[in-house]
């Protein structure tokens, strides 16, 4: 009783810091002001006076502009617009959910970790092989796009899966060539040499090949194209594959999910 009695005298006579004082600026000159308090753009931990706790996971000054250097973020837009990123992911609220939601991501992760899965991708996330300039824009896009996003994603949370069961139809018969991302089975084929066909029949997927014949792929769309690519794009380099009426309907099934 004695001890929490003396506490709390000590906590109501020692001038408490106010909620806004940062413990930053015991080591650092304060800039920026207007924009907000240190970690608006830096993240951290302004409540602790130890560099290494401060400074765990924190957004470094050469990736800090994100709020404020609205070109790199315009940039960086164009870039994941380009590219079709939304067609596995989700950002700034928009996209495909079935790789890890960037706008979750990048309110967990630094800017460097983001950065080195753009420049150095594994597994089913295709290498853009961006140069630094554009790889530090696209993060910075992410960085600002998370940041604003506020945990509204209502789609299921991204899972690895661990392809099990009856071997799917386009591992047999599209899989040397291409690969998909899908939610229920996870990422199936194992293919560089063709585009990677993760999203086809979203609006997200790029369109280039079927236009004028169609604005977006479908079953239909892509059991012609299958059935000989060079009736939809005379120099296609895809030969035609032949399926069964069974495969047919497994390949498509896989582009639901
Ligand atoms: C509006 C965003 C923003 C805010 C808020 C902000 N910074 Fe920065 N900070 C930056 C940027 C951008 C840089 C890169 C260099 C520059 O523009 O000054 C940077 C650089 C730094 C550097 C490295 C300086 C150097 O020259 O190596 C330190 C240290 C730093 N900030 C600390 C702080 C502290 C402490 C606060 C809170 C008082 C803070 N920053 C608030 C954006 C911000
Ligand atoms: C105990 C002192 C101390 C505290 C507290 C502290 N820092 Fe630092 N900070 C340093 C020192 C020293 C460096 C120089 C590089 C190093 O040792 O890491 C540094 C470097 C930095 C840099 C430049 C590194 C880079 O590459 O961008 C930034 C930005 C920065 N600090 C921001 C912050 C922010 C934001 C906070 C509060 C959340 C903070 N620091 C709290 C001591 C501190
Ligand atoms: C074909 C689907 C696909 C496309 C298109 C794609 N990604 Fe990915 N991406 C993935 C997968 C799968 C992962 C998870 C890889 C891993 O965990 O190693 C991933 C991981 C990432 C990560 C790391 C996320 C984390 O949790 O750390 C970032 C950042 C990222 N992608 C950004 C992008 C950007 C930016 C683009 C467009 C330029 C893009 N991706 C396009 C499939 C894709
Ligand atoms: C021998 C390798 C190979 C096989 C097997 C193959 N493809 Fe392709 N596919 C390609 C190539 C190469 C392209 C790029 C076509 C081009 O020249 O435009 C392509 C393109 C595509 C496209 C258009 C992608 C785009 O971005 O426009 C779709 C859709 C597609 N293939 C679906 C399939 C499906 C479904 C199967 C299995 C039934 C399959 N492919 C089997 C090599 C292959």
């Amino acid at each position: 009783m004695v001890s929490r009695t003396l506490l709390l005298l000590i906590f109501l006579t020692v001038p408490a810091f106010p909620a806004f004082a940062s413990m930053c600026i015991k080591c650092h000159e304060p800039h920026y002001e207007k924009t907000g308090s240190c970690s608006v753009c830096h993240r951290g931990n302004e409540e602790t006076s130890r560099k290494n706790i401060a400074h765990s996971g924190m957004i470094t000054k050469k990736y800090a502009d994100f709020i404020i250097n609205k070109k790199a973020v315009e940039r960086g837009g164009k870039t994941i617009e380009n590219a079709h990123c939304r067609r596995c992911h989700i950002t700034a609220g928009k996209g495909n959910n079935i790789a890890p939601d960037l706008d979750t991501e990048s309110r967990r992760k630094t800017a460097e970790t983001l950065k080195e899965k753009l420049t150095e991708p594994t597994d089913y996330m295709p290498d853009f092989r961006m140069n630094n300039t554009v790889s530090d824009e696209t993060v910075k896009y992410l960085l600002n796009s998370g940041g604003s996003m506020k945990n509204t994603s209502k789609t299921a949370p991204y899972v690895v899966f661990i392809t099990q069961g009856k071997k799917s139809a386009f591992e047999d018969k599209c899989g040397g060539c291409h690969r998909l991302l899908t939610r229920k089975r996870g990422g199936i084929g194992h293919g560089d040499t063709a585009p990677n066909l993760s999203g086809l029949f979203t609006e997200f997927y790029p369109t280039d090949t079927i236009k004028p014949e169609a604005d977006r792929w479908n079953r239909e769309i892509l059991l012609k194209w299958v059935k000989n690519p060079r009736r939809i794009k005379p120099a296609s380099l895809m030969p035609p594959v032949v399926l069964t009426e069974d495969e047919e309907n497994r390949i498509t099934e896989e582009f639901n999910n």
